[in-house]
């Protein structure tokens, strides 16, 4: 594949400047490992922190790469989990040195209390972000990557009310760290699917892209086949914010989170009547467990953001990752000849 460099490239010896978003039950080691092949940074999704997932999907992605593309391989955590239960990513820093995380990548919470542990086992810091308050205890704690994940994101994100769209949100931040932390990199999340996707958070001032959604769709992701198909169907309107998958699944996400997923039937259903969903949700919850249990996703979850409507196959990794790059270099290359003419 012909590379597309940034700092965050040279900085991660990457050959794009793609990171696998860290997404629960779909970032398995075999998709991890599969970006880490394809030259961009693999983040198995440690999410809510389970250690035998995590220990089985690591331990995967470690054994599916050749040593050279183990340096390519890393962790998210979903924040205030790790203040439940950090077992998960004790046992990743405890790893001999050569299969340890590249890089951690923290997210929803504080990320200060750990990050002397991981910057003492050698990984890098990464912060996702939703909005610029959050900026300094990212910068506090050491992050070397800051991901600005704006509300287009699929899965958790800032609510309607706290949260910011990437457009403004990466600049904005591109124009923070530039004054106060000139060697942190960004990278842009939420929405970036394609190749225009990637030549514009590069051209918005940032490093790179996180990049979830687009990934979820392809071949090594552990996302269900019946979510997918659902997927492929379905258009950028097609999502929607709100908690009511989180409070279906007897998740208890701290303000200010909430979840973009597929608005189907069920959260048709529940959308206008959350504080009734939330007061009485044994019906609801019934109605939805069986939807998981016979694979009907007009029921169940189908966990992806607004770049849906962007995604209308599942490949492999490698060919998302090849394509996006491909794209994005000729797209910058075109933009770069508008100067000459
Ligand atoms: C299926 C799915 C699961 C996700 N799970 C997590 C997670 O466990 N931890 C996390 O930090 N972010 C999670 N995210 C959010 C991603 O980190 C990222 O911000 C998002 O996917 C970027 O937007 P995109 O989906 O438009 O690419 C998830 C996203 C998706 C689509």
């Amino acid at each position: 594949m012909t590379p597309l460099h940034t700092r965050f490239t040279h900085a991660f010896c990457l050959d794009t400047p793609i990171a696998l978003a860290p997404m629960a039950l779909a970032s398995g080691g075999a998709l991890a490992a599969a970006c880490a092949r394809a030259g961009a940074l693999g983040l198995v999704g440690g999410g809510y922190g389970e250690l035998p997932w995590t220990q089985r999907e690591y331990q995967l992605a470690l054994d599916s790469v050749a040593l050279e593309a183990r340096k390519r391989l890393g962790l998210g955590f979903i924040t205030w989990k790790l203040d439940e239960d950090p077992s998960a990513l004790e046992w990743s820093l405890n790893l001999p040195a050569d299969q340890r995380p590249i890089a951690v990548m923290l997210s929803f919470g504080d990320p200060r209390p750990y990050a002397p542990r991981i910057a003492r086992s050698g990984a890098r810091l990464m912060c996702q972000v939703q909005r610029l308050t959050q900026l300094d205890h990212a910068l506090e704690a050491g992050a070397q990557v800051i991901v600005a994940q704006g509300t287009e994101a699929g899965g958790h994100g800032a609510t309607a009310l706290e949260g910011r769209a990437t457009f403004t949100l990466v600049p904005e931040i591109a124009d923070y760290l530039a004054r106060h932390a000139p060697q942190t990199l960004l990278l842009a999340a939420g929405g970036v699917a394609d190749g225009r996707g990637l030549a514009a958070a590069l051209s918005l001032g940032a490093d790179g892209a996180l990049v979830g959604s687009r990934l979820w769709a392809s071949t090594e992701s552990l996302a269900a086949p019946g979510a997918v198909a659902a997927a492929l169907a379905a258009r950028g309107d097609d999502t929607a914010r709100s908690a009511v998958f989180d409070i279906l699944r007897r998740k208890n996400w701290p303000p200010p989170y909430d979840f973009r997923a597929l608005r189907n039937g069920l959260h048709r259903q529940w959308e206008h009547r959350i504080d009734d969903l939330r007061s009485h949700p044994q019906d609801a919850r019934a109605d939805y467990e069986a939807g998981v249990a016979t694979g009907d996703f007009s029921r169940a979850h189908v966990t992806v953001g607004e770049a849906v409507g962007l995604v209308s196959d599942a490949p492999g990794a490698h060919e998302v990752i090849e394509r996006m790059t491909l794209d994005a270099r000729a797209r910058l290359l075109k933009m770069s000849a508008l100067l000459g003419s």
